[in-house]
């Protein structure tokens, strides 16, 4: 009786048509959507984390990521043609697998959504407060720009407070977004394009300079830590692959806007797999040039160990080496940035800490609404109390439940280190991207004959391959990200069976309520 509750296409497709919105968007707007939620902190900051987990093999380590996120692209094409409708993975696991799951799938887009808000609030934070100290000498202190390192020692989290407390730059930039989509600031798609110029020029440039300067000697060794580094450390190529799989989240935010297409059945696979094409493009040569033109080799402990870029020692060690002036780019909060300035590009340096302070919140903007816009769906299933759902009179957003978000985010960015909260955000996404690429495979098999405007080419390869590899980045992480999602998914399993379960509009309809 569990997995009966089963929402069905045909009744998905009513329902957003009773309530449908505006269809203005083209192809081309839906890339630049697409590109302006994927570009941001993964390549401005964790770069540098990827350095310090694969070495110059990060290299390899994006072109995994973004062959997992292509695959998996295909599978949410097919299904975001056929039903192009808000809610994304959520939405579509309810119509082919049912309710529980669907709930499982939304509680883990949390983490997709908001962690991820979360993690880029604190990139943006790196990038301000480097850019600030270079324009004018003044730099908050470290223990207020940057939270605590946390670590397993086995099963019991411990946190260490000696180069960080909180991160008060993070904090504000989530509490100023909030505040703009509760009074209804919602980025309109010229705004969109002038910031994805913005940091499309910025990465561009990047490129222009570094690619020149390539030095063959920095890709040796290339594989400092090998591929698989040890299981449960994050290190190595395919460590940091998980961890980089950061840098192409967002592509699915193009199908949250599904509703708000024209031809929505043509233009969704563009601009799903056009702004994914494109930035891979951009990664792959920004990667090139960051290892081949300032090196990118890891540090290790004293005693020559591997450190994980979030480790309290790893920390320490870098603090050390920033004091005799000698930090090399793993170190750096602001990794372009920094590869700029050893270049002694300082100008340039400074433009593209502008470009990355400038754009970073239109990704944090993207990530907190689509957060709500998920719960939104959530709450008007019957899944969540109605009540978060309410529309402000005046501003006619759903302000509480983005009030309650932006809370989540700023805490997350207050407490913890971007990395470890990309990985943590990957978690929840490798989750729904699974269930999104069996979704596609159950309704080949349980509604054959249901026109499919877009179909995944060699649907039985590609789909496989898709679940496989979401399997294997999500073990590729570190245990700690990799525990958070059952951690997370049983406290969502309590509010189901508590809550949900009883007030849900599929179960009332199924009991002739
Ligand atoms: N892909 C987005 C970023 O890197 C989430 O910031």
């Amino acid at each position: 009786m569990l997995f009966d509750r089963v929402k069905s296409l045909d009744d998905i497709l009513a329902t957003a048509e009773k309530k449908s919105l505006h269809r203005s968007l083209g192809a081309l707007q839906l890339t630049m959507l697409g590109i302006g939620a994927i570009i941001g902190t993964g390549i401005f900051v964790l770069t540098a984390a990827a350095a310090q987990k694969a070495g110059p093999g990060m290299m390899y380590s994006f072109v995994i990521a973004g062959f997992v996120c292509a695959v998996a692209a295909l599978c949410y094409s097919e299904l975001v043609a056929m039903a192009p409708v808000s809610g994304s993975a959520y939405t579509y696991t309810y119509a082919v697998m049912g309710e529980l799951l669907a709930w499982t799938v939304g509680w883990a887009l949390v983490l997709e959504y908001a962690v991820a808000a979360s993690a880029v609030c604190v990139g943006w934070s790196g990038y301000v407060m480097g850019l600030v100290q270079k324009a004018t000498g003044f730099a908050l202190p470290e223990l207020l720009s940057r939270g605590p390192s946390w670590s397993m020692n086995g099963f019991m989290p411990t946190v260490d407070f000696t180069h960080g407390i909180v991160n008060v730059p993070a904090i504000v930039v989530a509490l100023v977004i909030t505040l703009l989509l509760v009074k209804g600031t919602s980025e309109s798609a010229k705004v969109n394009a002038v910031l994805v110029a913005v940091k499309v020029t910025a990465l561009s440039a990047f490129i222009v300079i570094t690619l020149p300067l390539i030095n063959g000697e920095n890709f040796t060794p290339m594989l400092p830590n090998g591929w698989l580094g040890t299981q449960g450390s994050g290190v190595g190529v395919v460590g940091a692959a998980a961890s980089i799989f950061f840098a192409y989240v967002g592509f699915d935010a193009v199908s949250t806007a599904a509703e708000e297409t024209k031809d929505p059945q043509r233009n969704v696979p563009i601009g799903l797999i056009g702004s994914l094409g494109i930035c891979t493009v951009f990664y792959m040569l920004v990667a090139a040039g960051v290892v081949g033109s300032v090196g990118a080799q890891p540090i290790t402990s004293a005693a020559g160990a591997v450190l994980s870029p979030d480790s309290a020692e790893f920390v320490a060690r870098c603090a050390e080496l920033t004091a005799q002036g000698n930090a090399p780019i793993v170190c750096s909060h602001e990794a372009l940035a920094e590869v700029l300035s050893k270049l002694h590009y300082e100008q340039v340096s400074k433009l593209v800490g502008l470009a990355a302070s400038i754009a970073l919140p239109s990704v944090i903007l993207m990530m907190i609404y689509g957060q709500t816009r998920i719960f939104f769906v959530m709450a008007r299933d019957g899944l969540l109390p109605e009540k978060l759902a309410d529309i402000h009179p005046e501003w006619k957003t759903p302000w509480l439940m983005t009030i309650v978000t932006g809370i989540f985010v700023a805490i997350a960015a207050a407490f913890f280190p971007v990395g470890q909260l990309a990985d943590i955000s990957n978690s929840g996404t490798l989750f729904a991207f699974f269930m999104v690429s069996i979704a596609v495979l159950v309704l080949r098999k349980t509604d054959p004959n249901r026109h499919r405007p877009f179909k995944t080419p060699m649907v039985w390869v590609v789909a496989p391959i898709a679940a496989a590899g979401t399997l294997f980045l999500f073990f590729s992480l570190p245990t700690v990200a990799q525990l958070v999602l059952p951690i997370w998914g049983s406290i969502g399993l309590v509010i189901y069976f508590l809550y949900s379960r009883k007030h849900s509009h599929v179960g009332k309809a199924l009991a002739g309520k």
